[in-house]
């Protein structure tokens, strides 16, 4: 059971820290974390795996409005389920990641992630990240986060993740993919990346992963009263 029905949302670029920081603070506070972005990148997976043109918008909205898309916390880990099938690592992959930022941007298959993503936050007790959630998802959300970081650091940050992935990736590859999403993500002419009007803006560019949590937590506290389980 949640401790309390909350809606929080958490939106930025990619690699400003969102996925650890949204798993933490929903830890801390008793609710269900949600990526927004996974359930994207299972749609592009999809697409990948049946063979179809990204740029073929028609028959990826097609196909993203066939797909089973479930997300579950286990083991404090979210697992997200394409028709069943657990892709939580499949979803990661390079292939995918230039896939997604393509078809994210068409509006048939956001209707279908944005209709999801609500009706999952509809009861509260959550904490939603991605890039439209405080402007399009929930525009009644009860926090917006907005996280930003430095160009250096979010590329410092994917690398490290990567590498403990055991992949083997260039600063300079990681870099250029961060800027063509950036780039895709707030062009976009459909819900583009961008600040909610009422953000709380959080620049982690300084911060370790405690102390982005710390600074949401502190500030859940001074507006809700509401303090860690
Ligand atoms: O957060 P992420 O890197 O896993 O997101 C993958 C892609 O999905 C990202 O490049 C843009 C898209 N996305 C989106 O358009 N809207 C969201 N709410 C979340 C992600």
């Amino acid at each position: 059971m949640p401790h309390t029905n909350l809606k929080i949302a958490i939106d930025g670029p990619a690699g400003s820290g969102k996925s650890t920081t949204a798993k933490l603070v929903a830890k801390a506070l008793g609710l269900l974390p949600i990526d927004t972005g996974a359930m994207y990148r299972a749609v592009a997976l999809k697409v990948l795996r049946e063979k179809i043109d990204p740029h073929d918008e028609e028959k990826v909205v097609e196909i993203a409005g066939k797909v089973n898309i479930e997300q579950k916390l286990e083991n404090g880990e979210i697992h997200t389920y394409l028709d069943g099938e657990d892709v939580s690592t499949a979803i990661r992959t390079p292939e995918v990641n230039n896939t997604v930022s393509i078809i994210s941007a068409y509006p048939g298959v956001r209707k279908k992630m944005v209709e999801l993503q609500r009706k999952l936050a509809k009861a509260g007790g959550v904490v939603l990240e991605g890039r439209d959630i405080g402007t399009v998802v929930l525009p009644d959300a009860d926090l917006k986060v907005y996280m930003i970081a430095s160009l250096e650091e979010r590329v410092r940050r994917r690398l490290k993740e990567l590498k403990e992935k055991g992949m083997d990736v260039s600063l300079e590859d990681v870099k250029q993919e961060i800027l063509m999403r950036d780039e895709m993500d707030s062009k976009r002419e459909y819900s583009p990346l961008k600040i909610p009007e009422d953000a709380f803006i959080l620049d982690t560019t300084n911060l370790t992963v405690e102390e982005q949590v710390e600074k949401i937590l502190k500030e859940v506290e001074r507006r809700f009263g509401l303090k860690r389980r």
